[in-house]
């Protein structure tokens, strides 16, 4: 059972910034378990991480599920007997504007982006408390402190997760359990495509425009640090969101 030093948990762990975070664990020797709905993107990715060494597993599951997060616990601890990490990355965005926004796509985002989290950490909790060394990140975005028309919905997810991090932070840090944040600005990663399929490279001009370092960022630039926030020589650091954001929050 026990093939593996320390263990982590990366929801969406299939694509962008989920799977560099993945990829980021693997090669520092953490066995990583990837969640998502789509098993070509889980397999892809994990075929990366077998590829250089790393030891991967997939589990396809529903965030939005609330039977999810005990199944995909179960699955972890069946097969390495410990959880030391969670990386809270999977999320849904759509946009609205106010008057359009769907009940659906409401309950959608809540389950998604906040209940997913909430219930994944109450599940994997016995198992943080045993480790020397728990550690969650939990994903916002700079959406959750910035106005942005049509993403009201999403953004107060995000604003949610991040006031979970302090709450959990200060809850767990009894238990030795670190819980921080990061709260990314415009990252190249295919979230994109769930909104702006339309005109991407238009997308892409306007977001990089907004950012004062004058680029949008890249996924291993987030992926760093994540693995800062989890190893266990970050561990005086609890609380915190961090705008890895190229300044998108300065002003
Ligand atoms: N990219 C940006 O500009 C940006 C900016 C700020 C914040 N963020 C945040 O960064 C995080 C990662 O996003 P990303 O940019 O890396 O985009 P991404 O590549 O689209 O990653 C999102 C991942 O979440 C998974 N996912 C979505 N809904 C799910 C569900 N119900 N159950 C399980 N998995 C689910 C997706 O896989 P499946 O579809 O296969 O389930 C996908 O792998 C998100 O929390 C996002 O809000 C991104």
């Amino acid at each position: 059972m026990s093939d593996v030093g320390r263990v982590a948990i990366v929801t969406g762990g299939g694509t962008g910034i989920g799977a560099a975070a993945a990829r980021h664990l693997a090669r520092q020797g953490t066995g990583v378990a990837i969640i998502g709905r789509r098993e070509d993107v889980l397999k892809k990715t994990i075929a990366e991480i077998e590829g250089v060494g790393g030891l991967a597993m997939g589990i396809q599951a529903d965030m939005a599920d609330p039977e999810a997060p005990d199944r995909i616990v179960n699955a972890v601890v069946e097969r390495w007997g410990r959880i030391d990490v969670i990386v809270n990355s999977a999320a849904v965005i759509k946009h609205a504007p106010m008057g359009q926004i769907k009940r659906e796509v409401i309950d959608e985002h809540y389950n998604t982006n906040i209940r997913g989290p909430i219930l994944l950490i109450q599940a994997a909790l016995p198992w943080l408390k045993k480790s020397d060394s728990g550690a969650i990140v939990n994903i916002s975005s700079s959406s959750g402190s910035l106005s942005i028309p049509t993403q009201s919905i999403y953004g107060m997810t995000k604003a949610a997760l991040e006031y979970l991090t302090r709450s959990y932070a200060a809850e767990l840090a009894p238990f030795h359990i670190r819980v921080n944040d990061i709260a990314p600005g415009p990252v190249d990663t295919p979230i994109h495509l769930s909104w702006a399929s339309d005109d991407i490279a238009g997308a892409y001009k306007r977001m990089a425009a907004e950012v004062p370092l004058g680029r949008m960022g890249n996924a291993d630039e987030l992926a760093a640090w994540i693995g800062h926030l989890t190893d266990p020589d970050g561990a005086w650091v609890t609380g915190v969101v961090i705008p890895v954001d190229g300044g998108q929050t300065l002003f």
